[in-house]
């Protein structure tokens, strides 16, 4: 059985309104770590605030730890709960010391209980010097493992963060990503992330949940999730695509598209007429006599590729604009005549 779970709950916030979180069905296992991501206003936070109690679904059942925590005659206050939440501005209190804020949950412990646990916690997350003093004298990075450490100080069974890297500079948040993931691993604390940036989303977690309007679209982990995108929306939320109309081929293998015939890793189970292709751009691999070619229209230097945008065919009603990346050591100018091949593994048959 599943360590967390939602069944079909949903939250409108106006009884005649739109649903802001539609039936959303989901399960997370002991000591995995999750993100839910999407663009603002998918719904994403109130899923959070569900969660954790502070808002109330109009519908649906959850529970956490096999234990419900809301359903039809339940509904479990938030501090019973048995979660620690990380908020986005981090909320630490300004005028109470490092280990004052992080003891602040365990009021109810004895003393030298609450004394080890402070210590313990503040090892974990690498603040042990800094005990004594105030959050002002702390970077960004170091109060944002402050306010995780004082959610993990009470043992919660889950921690939830909202948009937890979204306050920190490029380079600091990169370092954080990987230090709130290596604190709850070493912590085997089971969390849910919620985040809008796909980058995040992908160095943080074991699966990925993306979320469009209240209604999940995916839920899979990083590698599947680009790799085999259910949806168009889903193919270009998580990174650059080419999106093609085609019709599966009898052979099952192949899709015919405007561009020629682009292959298949694996057969299509169905035979379908109309079909969408994601293809990514960095599976289009330029080469001498490669399958496909036509002329750059427009050529974008990113410093680890430079990006290309290749117009294939030759009158309007079938020419097709595909994004190819080329090395940055390649020779290529705007008007240039390039060939590339499709590699079948960067090819995914989507949903419209
Ligand atoms: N307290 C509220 N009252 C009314 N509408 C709300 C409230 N909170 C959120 N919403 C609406 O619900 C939708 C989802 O919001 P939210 O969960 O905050 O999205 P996200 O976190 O993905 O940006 C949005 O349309 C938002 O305007
Ligand atoms: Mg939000």
């Amino acid at each position: 059985m599943s360590f967390i779970h939602l069944e079909n709950v949903s939250k409108k916030f106006n009884p005649s309104n739109y649903s802001a979180v539609n039936s959303v069905n989901l399960e997370v296992n002991q000591g995995e770590i999750i993100t839910l991501l999407g663009p603002s206003g998918c719904g994403k936070t109130t899923t959070l605030r569900m969660i954790a109690g502070f808002e109330q679904p109009t519908s649906g059942r959850l529970r956490i730890d096999s234990k419900e925590v809301f359903g039809e005659h339940v509904n479990i206050p938030p501090e019973k709960r048995g979660i620690g939440m990380v908020f986005q501005d981090y909320a630490l209190f300004p005028h109470l010391t490092i280990e004052k804020n992080v003891a602040f949950g365990l009021n109810r412990w004895k003393l030298l209980d609450k004394r080890k646990r402070v210590k313990e916690v503040l090892e974990l997350v690498g603040l042990s010097e800094f005990s004594k003093r105030y959050p002002s004298e702390l970077s960004g990075g170091q109060q944002q493992r402050v306010a995780l450490a004082r959610a993990l100080a009470p043992k919660p069974h889950l921690v939830l963060m909202d948009e937890p890297f979204s306050n920190l500079d490029a380079g600091l948040r990169e370092r954080m990503r990987h230090d709130v993931t290596s604190i709850l691993r070493k912590s085997g604390t089971t969390a849910i992330i919620v985040t809008h940036d796909q980058k995040d989303a992908f160095a943080v977690s074991d699966q990925v949940v993306v979320m469009k309007d209240g209604i999940i679209q995916q839920i899979a982990s990083p590698k599947e999730m680009y790799r085999c995108p259910a949806n168009c929306f889903v193919a270009q939320f998580v990174g650059k695509t080419n999106l093609l109309e085609g019709k599966v081929c009898a052979d099952m293998a192949h899709v015919q598209t405007r561009i020629g015939m682009v292959s298949l890793s694996s057969k299509s189970s169905e035979l379908i007429e109309n079909v969408r292709l994601s293809i990514r751009p960095e599976g289009c691999l330029i080469g001498d006599n490669g399958h496909y070619s036509g002329h750059v229209q427009k050529v974008t230097y990113s410093g680890e590729y430079q990006e290309l945008e290749v117009i294939l065919g030759h009158d309007h009603s079938t020419s097709e604009t595909m994004l190819v990346y080329a090395p940055v050591e390649q020779d290529v100018h705007v008007g240039a005549k390039v060939s590339f091949d499709i590699k079948p593994e960067s090819v995914a048959l989507v949903e419209a």
